[in-house]
């Protein structure tokens, strides 16, 4: 395997690993637990994501395919910042359980649309 995809395989467990906390720590979220306020569930996702981002920066590096060139990446870029805030509302900022279980089922949406892009190549929106 080359580096290049040895960069890719880091890519993928991130981003494995970054839905299935999500999903998890918004499973604590909706039964309110007191493990979405413990230190490691704090720290540990800010690790998970650092690892996605600085994978997916060496990839745009390696390949030369980069955001506001290439549409799909520029789409990427958008919806990871869409995933973060809705992501932070659903887990913390969001006023009533309401609000954070919308914004969690929305969280969850956007991810997986971003799976669909990386997977196709192809933004799936009329640009
Ligand atoms: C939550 C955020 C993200 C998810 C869920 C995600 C998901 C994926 C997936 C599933 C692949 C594999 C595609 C394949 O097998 O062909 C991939 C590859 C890739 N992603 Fe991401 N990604 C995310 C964020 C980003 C960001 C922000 C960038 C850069 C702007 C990025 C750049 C890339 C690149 C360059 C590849 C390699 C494409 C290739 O050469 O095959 N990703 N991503």
């Amino acid at each position: 395997m080359d580096l290049y995809q040895s960069i890719k395989l880091i890519h993928l467990a991130s981003v494995v690993l970054s839905i299935s906390g999500f999903i998890l720590r918004g499973y604590w979220m909706m039964i309110e637990s007191p493990l979405l306020q413990a230190k490691p569930v704090k720290i540990l996702p800010h690790i998970i994501d650092t690892c996605l981002l600085a994978s997916a920066l060496v990839m745009v590096y390696m390949s030369a395919q980069y955001p506001f060139v290439q549409s799909w990446l520029t789409i990427k870029v958008f919806a990871l910042v869409a995933y973060i805030i809705l992501g932070t509302i659903a887990l913390k900022r969001g006023k009533t359980r309401q609000v954070r279980i919308i914004a969690w089922v929305l969280s969850v949406l956007v991810f997986a649309y971003i799976v669909v892009v990386a997977l196709s190549r192809a933004p799936l929106i009329i640009t």
